[in-house]
């Protein structure tokens, strides 16, 4: 089973996730993209890559009993690694190359990424007994272990960039980019407001502020990241920037469609469970097919944001294609 079902069809337009029948116009071009199989291969490799250093750098902490065993099941139990090779791509794109303090700084956006997860599925939360595939910490271990494991993972992060980035001001702008972006001006933020608006009647302002931060902005810091590591002048810093909160919103789109449109066995975790707790989503509050227009939208102007790079950015564009077809 593939990990994204990326496809472009002949005329260059798309069928949605949840509606393969249904075809929708986009305004962007991808010149010869990669095929949906080479694609997909590439994103195993590189998300196999960001395994190794996660892997790397939990063993050379000094962490032992239950808390060690907690956090290498959260940590190595397979996710997509979206963020991490974000940074890395980000990273490539203005410096040609991913270089040291792109690895660690895509291992640091993973570990706060799975803190997040860790805690969003605490019974005080989302409460979920499933997460990519085996059950949540919570659930293989107990709650106390969960939540110290996802504390863990949120210190653990900004040690290794404190540490490891070799240049003190490269350090403290990553530091920066990642606190601000995970904390309560954003991917906390998000998640608080998510939790107050169940059973509310949502608007779709409230809603473009709930996915904005608990997600895109993460996207976000993951491009600003790799822009930082790779040494990007300010404007296409911000164009990364811009082009990661369009594709993150996207991406929290899909994940809403994808709960109602989904098995659980092909997401890895509880298909079914937003309209359950009343969630304030894109296809609860705007219906299934403004959201899936939205998503079209939003990965339109991604790309187009991506102009000025030309074909270096390619990689970029047809991720953004990618994460619109991804059925898990
Ligand atoms: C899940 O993120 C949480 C959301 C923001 C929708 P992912 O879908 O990237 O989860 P993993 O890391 O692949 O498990
Ligand atoms: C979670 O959103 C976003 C986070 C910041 C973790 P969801 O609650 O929709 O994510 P899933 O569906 O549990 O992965
Ligand atoms: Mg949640
Ligand atoms: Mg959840
Ligand atoms: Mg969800």
């Amino acid at each position: 089973m593939p990990i994204i079902n990326y496809y472009l069809c002949a005329n260059n337009r798309l069928s949605a996730p949840g509606c393969q029948q249904k075809e929708m116009g986009m305004q962007t071009k991808i010149e010869n993209p990669k095929s949906s199989t080479d694609f997909d291969a590439l994103l195993r490799r590189k998300a196999q890559s960001i395994n190794y250093i996660l892997e790397r750098i939990l063993a050379s902490q000094q962490i032992d009993g239950e808390l060690k065993d907690a956090l290498k099941y959260s940590i190595g139990t397979p996710g997509k690694r979206i963020r991490s090779l974000l940074v890395l791509w980000c990273c490539e794109l203005v410096a040609g190359r991913v270089n040291h303090d792109a690895e660690l700084a895509a291992a640091a956006i993973e570990m706060v990424h799975t803190y997040s997860l860790i805690h969003d599925d605490l019974p005080a939360m989302d409460n979920d007994d499933v997460r990519r595939g085996v059950p949540t910490c919570h659930k293989a271990f107990d709650e106390a272990t969960a939540i110290l494991t996802g504390d863990a993972l949120l210190t653990l992060a900004f040690e290794i960039l404190a540490k490891g980035i070799e240049e003190p001001a490269t350090a403290l702008r990553l530091i920066g980019q990642l606190a601000h972006d995970a904390g309560p001006a954003g991917m906390i933020g998000g998640q608080m407001a998510d939790l107050k608006a169940e059973k509310s009647e949502g608007t779709k302002e409230l809603l473009e502020y709930i996915h904005v931060n608990k997600t895109a902005k993460m996207f976000r810091c993951a491009a600003a990241m790799g822009a930082i590591c790779g040494g990007a002048a300010k404007k296409p810093f911000d164009r990364l920037c811009e082009y990661g909160l369009k594709i993150g919103l996207g991406f929290q789109i899909t994940d809403d469609i994808l709960d109602v449109s989904a098995s659980s066995e092909q997401l890895g975790k509880t298909a079914g469970k937003d309209v359950r707790a009343a969630k304030c989503t894109y296809p609860a509050v705007v219906g299934m097919d403004k959201a899936m227009k939205l998503q079209m939208k939003l990965t339109d102007e991604a790309i187009t944001l991506l102009k000025p790079f030309g074909k270096k950015a390619d990689t970029l564009r047809q991720l953004a294609m990618a994460l619109l077809q991804r059925t898990k």
